[in-house]
């Protein structure tokens, strides 16, 4: 078989002439930074989740932050989260002072084992941050029902859900709070971005002040005609506010997210058609309740030979990947601070930590472009 001439990217954002027009009329508008596009943005972010509020952000790693500090995690805290997560995470975690402590997970979703998860509760736990694994739902019956026993804080982590539905609930729609990204490879992007949503009016007001300096009144209404420019602060905080020049993507994205989440869908029935009789590659497993997946990833693993090798022969075939995710608990830092994670405690992590690839997933992918990486693939485990 021969190798394409041109880059098949693992990931491309899909930006058409409706982001286009947003953004320059945005532009020329003469606000660009947080304001009335932010608040659409929310509002429909709110509409799409079910939750009650919105909090557009500058990334998802900063609703992280933000919601580890509104719920005074910290010193002598342990958060629950599966090790095969993006380490921006943990590294909040961490950066709260907190420790990460973490669950296993299914080897066909990637998604936490809710019975790992109950197992490393202690006395120090505080929250549990599910994720729900490519787009694929975490039972999230299971860990509310858990974390409800145990008085826990749920977090989800919603960075991959823009679409993830469990039993008819959106992510971010359970009344707890979520945390989304748009960063350019996610379902919608904004070019860097992220939306934290919740459905607790103390928890958002808190969030809003430690969003932007810890100032009660929004920039665009205290410079707006005859607004008050004064300001006090009674508790310090971040400055992690989306720009209206993001938003304006996001709402371009936003009037799209079912075509595009639809596209990614049927490339991905594509690939697990391609590749189902394909020896030597596990194949994404499908949660065994009721749900809706967005395919934000596709990722296999790769059991018929060693994963360096694939990927080198994937780059002959001019075919990008990813890989989601090195495994938290192997990170040294995380080791040298928090100690090895026994073995034993995470065999679904460590066998599919091996093993995982992302393949090429974006809208603008063809079928051929799918039908090509197939062949690659049954060419490469064949002939090595
Ligand atoms: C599971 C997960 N959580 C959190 C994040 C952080 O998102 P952001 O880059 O918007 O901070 C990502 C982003 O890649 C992610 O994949």
């Amino acid at each position: 078989m021969k190798a394409r001439k041109d880059f098949l990217p693992f990931s491309r954002p899909d930006i058409g002439e409706g982001e286009i027009e947003k953004v320059t009329a945005c532009l020329r508008s003469g606000w660009i930074t947080t304001g009335p596009l932010c608040a659409a943005f929310e509002e429909g972010f709110s509409r799409l989740t079910g939750a009650k509020g919105a909090l557009s952000l500058s990334s998802a790693t900063a609703g992280m932050h933000l919601l580890l500090r509104a719920l005074e995690i910290g010193e002598g805290d342990e958060v629950i989260t599966p090790s095969l997560t993006f380490a921006s995470t943990v590294n909040m975690i961490a950066l709260a002072g907190a420790a990460p402590v973490f669950a296993d997970v299914h080897y066909g979703t990637l998604n936490m084992d809710p019975g790992s998860m109950e197992e490393r509760i202690t006395a120090r736990t505080k929250a549990v941050v599910p994720v729900h694994f490519a787009g694929a739902p975490a039972d999230m019956a299971r860990i509310l029902e858990i974390a409800g026993r145990h008085g826990l804080a749920v977090i989800e982590d919603a960075a991959h859900a823009v679409g993830t539905t469990f039993g008819g609930t959106h992510a971010g729609g359970f009344g707890r709070p979520a945390v989304f990204s748009f960063h350019p490879i996610k379902n919608i992007t904004t070019g860097e971005g992220g939306m934290i949503t919740l459905s607790d009016p103390e928890l958002e007001r808190k969030l809003r002040l430690l969003r932007f300096h810890g100032i009660e009144r929004d920039a665009w209404k205290r410079y707006g005609k005859g607004g008050n420019p004064e300001y006090d602060i009674a508790s310090p905080g971040f400055k992690y506010n989306m720009t209206d020049l993001h938003a304006a993507i996001g709402l371009a994205q936003l009037e799209r997210v079912d075509a595009l989440n639809g596209r990614r869908k049927s490339l991905a029935e594509r690939y697990l058609d391609g590749l189902s009789d394909v020896a030597g590659i596990d194949l994404p497993g499908v949660p065994p309740y009721p749900h809706g997946h967005p395919w934000h990833l596709f990722v296999v693993k790769v059991t018929g030979m060693p994963r360096d090798r694939f990927f080198q022969r994937l780059s002959e075939f001019n075919v990008g990947y990813g890989l989601h995710f090195p495994a938290a608990h192997r990170l040294r830092y995380v080791r040298e601070r928090y100690g090895e994670t026994p073995g034993g405690l995470l065999k679904e992590t460590e066998r599919a930590a091996e093993r995982i690839v992302s393949l090429p997933l974006f809208p603008g992918m063809s079928f051929d472009d799918v039908d090509y990486v197939c062949d690659a693939i049954r060419e490469i485990l064949k002939n090595g």
